[in-house]
């Protein structure tokens, strides 16, 4: 039983793991404690909303913690990191939600053999569906891997992979849900193009994307069969896919997930130790 969940960093991330905690009972308010930057009125809104703890002061966040979730932005990773490392005890479990920021680099940078564990969820563990990619890091132990995993399957599905995949895991689930966004933004305009009302055409598109989406999940079909068994061939949904394919969507698609992925590694670039 985990006795001190801590955040390091109060942001959207933060809250979105809080948020689905709780919704699922997996431990109780007045375990989990928050600390960030400077917002103190961040602090506040939290503490308000979800009756958690929250402090200042990283001695304090840190005392009896369990598990240490590092949900700060990788460009302030040295400083958060060199105003925690005096209190970090061995024992403890960091989880890193960082992109790009490899455990090795919060090693050397707090002199102290630390387990990590990396993780990428994404914003729908915010309601209990996120697709989190988790992987071992500088010395954590099967068991850190096995209470990681436990933590993240309250917000979701988790897929436990090397470190050298989270990077992967980065441009396809963690950035994932927006190109979806865009997608559904690009399908409720040409709605509205075509005479239909914004409200009309929104809600159109969103239950279409959640009915396509549980679809894929239920009828155990790849979504290639999904796509052909819809697309009559000299039909209406023929002439949308072929449009598609004339404008290389599909190439379009896989470059942007390259192109996020190369994104990642570069971030990481500068945490090469
Ligand atoms: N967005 C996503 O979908 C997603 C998915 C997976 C992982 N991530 C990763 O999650 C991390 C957090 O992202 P986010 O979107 O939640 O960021 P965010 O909203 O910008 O929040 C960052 C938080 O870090 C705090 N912070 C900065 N320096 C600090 C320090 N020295 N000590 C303590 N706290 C400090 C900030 O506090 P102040 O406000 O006081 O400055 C703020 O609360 C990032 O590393 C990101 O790569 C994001």
């Amino acid at each position: 039983m985990l006795e001190k969940i801590v955040f390091i960093g109060a942001g959207a991330v933060a809250e979105s793991l809080i948020k689905g905690f709780l919704d699922k009972d997996f431990i109780t308010p007045d375990r989990i404690w928050v600390n960030n930057h400077s917002n103190t009125d961040r602090l506040k809104e939290l503490e308000e909303a979800y009756s958690i703890r929250t402090t200042q002061d990283k001695q304090a966040a840190l005392k009896n913690a369990d598990v240490v979730f590092l949900a700060f932005k990788p460009k302030d990773t040295a400083e958060a990191l060199e105003s925690m490392k005096g209190f970090m005890k061995s024992g403890q479990l960091f989880i890193s939600l960082m992109a790009g920021v490899p455990s090795d680099y919060i090693v050397s940078v707090t002199g102290q053999p630390v387990s990590i564990i990396r993780a990428m969820p994404n914003t729908p563990a915010s309601i209990g569906l996120s697709a989190t990619g988790i992987a071992a890091g500088s010395f954590a132990s099967a068991e850190q891997l096995c209470v990681a995993k436990e933590l993240f399957e309250t917000v979701g599905t988790v897929s436990i992979v090397q470190e050298s995949a989270i990077d992967i895991m980065t441009g396809l689930s963690g950035s994932g849900p927006a190109y979806l966004y865009y997608l559904a933004e690009a399908m409720k305009e040409a709605g509205v193009g075509e005479g239909l009302s914004e409200d009309e055409a929104a809600r159109l598109v969103k239950q279409t994307l959640k009915g396509a989406a549980a679809l894929l999940h239920r009828s155990g079909k790849t979504p290639g069969e999904l796509l052909q068994a819809v697309a009559t061939p000299g039909g209406t949904t023929e002439a949308g896919v072929n449009t598609l394919n004339r404008h290389q969507a599909k190439e379009a698609v896989i470059d942007c997930v390259h192109q996020a992925v190369r994104r990642a590694r570069e971030l990481s670039d500068p945490f090469s130790t």
